[in-house]
């Protein structure tokens, strides 16, 4: 069995990758939508915060009806977002500041703009390129051949104009891939090798427990039953036959130079199920979300979630992976309720061990923007439910990065895709004081190589040690005591303190002994 209390290694087992939203990250030609050449200009302060790699989100030719994870051609970029050329720039300057890039695939659906989807269309019931999607036969009574549910909301089955059905497991607008299909799975290798020889350090997979679909699409309420994380087993998500071909994709990423990676976006039904992901041949990580989860009004479920998913992890070797926020969530900012519990989440999280991703605009404590208005909204999943579920545009704001610039630096012309609150000119880039704690943090976990280890703690408190930091987290709702002895030198707290009080809601770290901060 794997050391896994040995962490050195590849860069990703300790890594911090930072989300880049690109259609919100930075504006380099003033249209309101974000792009590569602003992401290469904001690339110092990516580099300045402290985290080793980027990873972006889908900048690829799309009709953007899901924000670019609806995709009609996987070897171009969206001019939206720029060309080729200035994805190979961005790139470059990112290798030359020291930063690795993983970019985002999309193979479980394309988008139906996509060539094939209208190759689909045109074929005939049972036709070669209708092979490459899930069609079914018309019904006689006209209802959906199972009762499959699309994540967005509404059936998962949309007919064709003959009468067919297709499957979509998102939007009518992202078809589903059909991966029986030899053309797909050659395809797609394709598509990574297309990348992988631009220079990317590796892929973030978007869902990859949904390529595979029960054979003879059984209904979903006679399979269902509740998994250990609250999942549901379903025919669509997380069968066996995934496997399969991430075993395939990880042999592409050997053959490459480097220490190329991926990182799985799956749920699991449970814990053991998800490391399955993360066997040595399969994939280098899989996003962990049970302690995205976990409720904060229960430190002792907090701590659960940090036990349980390392444990997970133990058997197939692999590093943890650690995430509070991402472009499909509510911040954690508004999530947990407050800033100061946001930022001693961010304190614990930055402290355990293994890899950890940052999603934009959280190392300025930005919450969530409840109040969009309606004509603004773009998700699908909020005209899918009818304007009753908002969706996650709230999560996706363009950045302020200057408080007193048009867009608050977003674009130079003013332009935002989606309206930036007045009240983030606090929270700009160049104003924030979260910021500092982010880059400190980043900056000292650099030294963290060992085991986590528990210390006995008054109830609601989280304490245990890594190497020669002690990190202790106050949940219990009062102040409590810091721990005393010699050598106990508070070097990170997550807001202010006085004296030796812990505040609720507050977390800081301890060295026991000097350790390098470079
Ligand atoms: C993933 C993405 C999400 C997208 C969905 C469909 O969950 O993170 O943003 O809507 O896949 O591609």
């Amino acid at each position: 069995m794997p050391d896994i209390s040995d962490l050195s290694g590849p860069w990703w087992r300790t890594a911090a990758i930072y989300e880049v939203y690109v259609r919100s990250f930075a504006d380099g030609n003033g249209d309101g939508v974000g792009d590569l050449i602003g992401l290469r200009e904001r690339l110092p302060h990516l580099r300045d915060l402290g985290v080793d790699a980027v990873w972006l989100t889908p900048f690829f030719r799309s009709p953007m009806v899901d924000g670019g994870y609806d995709v009609s051609d996987y070897r171009d970029v969206d001019p939206s977002f720029g060309t080729l050329a200035d994805f190979d720039a961005m790139l470059a300057a990112a290798h030359d500041l020291g930063l690795r890039v993983i970019i985002d695939v999309v193979p479980n659906h394309t988008s139906s703009a996509h060539a094939w989807f209208t190759q689909a269309l045109q074929d005939l019931p049972g036709g070669p390129a209708r092979a490459r999607y899930h069609f079914r036969p018309a019904t006689a009574d006209g209802t959906p051949p199972n009762d499959w549910e699309s994540v967005f909301g509404g059936p998962a089955w949309t007919q064709a104009p003959d009468g067919e059905w297709y499957l979509h497991l998102f939007d009518p607008a992202q078809p589903d891939l059909n991966w029986d299909s030899a053309d797909v799975r050659v395809e797609f290798e394709g598509v990574l090798r297309f990348w992988l020889d631009r220079g990317v350090d590796g892929f973030r997979i978007d869902v990859a427990h949904g390529m595979v679909k029960a054979a003879g699409y059984p209904a979903a309420g006679l399979t269902g039953q509740i998994g250990l994380l609250g999942r549901r087993v379903l025919p669509y998500f997380d069968q066996d036959g995934v496997h399969e071909i991430h075993k395939a994709w990880r042999k592409i990423l050997d053959s490459y130079p480097g220490q190329r990676m991926a990182v799985a976006e799956a749920w699991a039904s449970t814990p053991q199920r998800l490391a399955q992901y993360t066997a040595p041949d399969e994939l280098h990580q899989a996003f962990n979300f049970e302690f995205l989860q976990a409720d904060w009004d229960d430190p002792a479920a907090v701590r659960a979630s940090i036990d349980s998913c390392i444990h997970a992890a133990e058997p197939v070797g692999a590093p943890t992976t650690w995430v509070l926020s991402n472009h499909d969530v509510r911040r954690h900012a508004t999530r947990l309720g407050s800033l100061e519990r946001a930022n001693a989440a961010a304190l614990l999280m930055l402290a355990l061990p293994g890899s950890v991703y940052l999603y934009q605009g959280e190392e300025l404590g930005l919450p969530e923007v409840l109040d969009l208005p309606a004509q603004a909204r773009q998700d699908p999943v909020w005209f899918r439910s009818g304007g009753s579920d908002p969706g996650r545009d709230g999560c996706r704001v363009p950045l302020p990065w200057q408080a007193g610039a048009p867009a608050f630096g977003f674009s130079a012309t003013g332009e935002s895709w989606l309206p930036q609150p007045p009240e983030w000119a606090a929270l700009a880039a160049d104003r924030s004081s979260t910021v500092e704690l982010y880059r400190a943090a980043l900056s000292l976990r650099r030294s963290l190589t060992g085991a986590l280890r528990w210390h006995e703690s008054a109830p609601g408190v989280l304490d245990f040690t890594r190497d020669g930091l002690r990190c202790v987290v106050n949940l219990s709702g009062g102040p409590v005591a810091l721990p005393e002895g010699p050598g106990s030198e508070v070097v990170l707290a997550s807001r202010p303190i006085d004296g030796g009080t812990l505040p609720a809601d507050t977390t800081v770290w301890i060295f026991a002994r000097t350790v390098s901060t470079s």
